[in-house]
């Protein structure tokens, strides 16, 4: 069976490795696709180089856009390019512009669709991400749910695909990457002893003003260092709303470049605890290796996984409400409960059922 394993952004990268790295081992038939979405080094190529990864065998420049001309051009990107290379299977992860089109243009053209990272649901209608998974789930035919939870929202949808639960590739990732990168992990930069991590990129807060606002306001209010690698989305808004300058000359502010998986491994493991609306994060830090509390700068988790087990917390945006959260975790003690995103074994088990399939 020709398997066409499709990427496009930074967690894709990321989270796909260990499904990559068991087809390799099972000497599966495939051939990987880079849409482009990403495309600078530091938020795309480190990744390639840092997990060891082939080089994309097809790079389609998709790069950035509105909503419809980024969906639309690697949709029509990769409906050519799953024709020319006679693909039989179709593997995307998560909730991109990429991940949609792929999964429409292989569903489209009769092609099976493996969805990795199936029933994630927020709820949230302002997030592109969430039409994204809705559409994608509902267009596979073979659905990686991470956990129980999550394959229990598609039963209930009554998606068409078969599920099944395999637990989530972002802790095979951080199992098979904590040990390598805890000795070549490389700072170009002093990263202080004690600090707080960040980050923030997600449309429905850096697109708004009055949430950049918000969040400088938050991090104005913590004493700490404050270690926050940021997205080039988020330094564009920042930038745009006239706000940078205040953000970059916060009292223990040590604004970065994105870093490599390496380095934001050892800063996660090395941090306090961490703000973010990352989704990817809020996973991570179950993980055993990595084990932090995170504080999450939105209304709504499509985790509430790591809620449960006590890593995240929603906390929203108001400043007031977020230091509220970071004071009370600062003044008592924290023991959270077990990963809930399984035993760092789904890529394998993925692998394992297309190849059963
Ligand atoms: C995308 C995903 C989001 C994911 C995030 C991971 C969608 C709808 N959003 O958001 O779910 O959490 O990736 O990081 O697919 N840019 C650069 N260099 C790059 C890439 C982007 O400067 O290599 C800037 C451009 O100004 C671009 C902006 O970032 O317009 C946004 O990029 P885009 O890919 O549209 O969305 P992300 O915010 O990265
Ligand atoms: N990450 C990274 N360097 C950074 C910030 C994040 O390697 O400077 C990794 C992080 O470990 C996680 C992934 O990027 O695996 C999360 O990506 P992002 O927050 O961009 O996207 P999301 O998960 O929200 O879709």
């Amino acid at each position: 069976m020709k398997i066409a394993v499709v990427v496009g952004t930074r967690p894709e990268i990321i989270k796909m490795s260990p499904v990559v790295r068991a087809l390799k081992e099972r000497d599966a038939d495939f051939y990987l696709i880079h849409t482009g979405q990403h495309y600078d080094p530091y938020i795309s190529d480190i990744f390639f180089k840092e997990l060891g990864l082939q080089r994309p065998d097809i790079h389609l420049a998709v790069g950035s856009g509105n909503q419809g001309e980024q969906t639309g051009r690697a949709l029509m990107g990769l409906e050519e390019t799953f024709k020319k290379n006679g693909t039989e299977l179709v593997l995307v992860q998560g909730d991109t512009n990429t991940v949609l089109a792929g999964a429409l243009a292989a569903a489209k053209m009769g092609i099976k669709v493996g969805h990795v990272e199936a029933g994630l649901r927020s709820y949230d209608l302002r997030m592109p991400e969430e039409y994204n998974r809705r559409l994608t789930d509902h267009l596979s035919h073979l659905l990686f749910a991470p956990t129980e939870q999550s394959a229990d929202i598609l039963r209930n949808e009554m998606v068409p695909g078969e599920i099944h639960v395999t637990g989530n590739t972002v802790i095979d990732a951080c199992d098979q990457n904590m040990e390598l990168a805890q000795d070549n992990a490389e700072f170009d930069f002093y990263l202080p002893g004690d600090f707080v991590l960040v980050t923030a990129h997600r449309a429905e807060n850096v697109d708004d003003r009055s949430v950049l606002r918000q969040l400088l306001e938050i991090f104005e209010g913590i004493p700490r260092n404050k270690v926050y690698p940021i997205h080039p989305r988020a330094e564009k808004m920042f930038k745009k709303a006239g706000l940078y300058e205040r953000l970059k000359n916060i009292k223990g502010m040590y604004l970065l470049k994105p870093q490599g998986y390496f380095e934001f491994l050892v800063m996660m493991k090395r941090s306090r605890y961490i703000l973010t609306d990352s989704g990817g994060i809020q996973e991570e830090v179950t993980s055993p290796s990595i084990n932090k509390k995170v504080f999450v700068l939105r209304d709504s988790t499509e985790r509430p996984e790591a809620v449960s087990s006590g890593h995240a917390q929603v906390v929203g945006t108001d400043p007031d409400t977020v230091l509220r959260a970071i004071d009370h975790f600062e003044q008592n003690k924290w023991s959270p409960g077990i990963c809930p995103y399984g035993d760092g074994k789904a890529g394998e088990r993925i692998v394992g059922i297309i190849m059963s399939d």
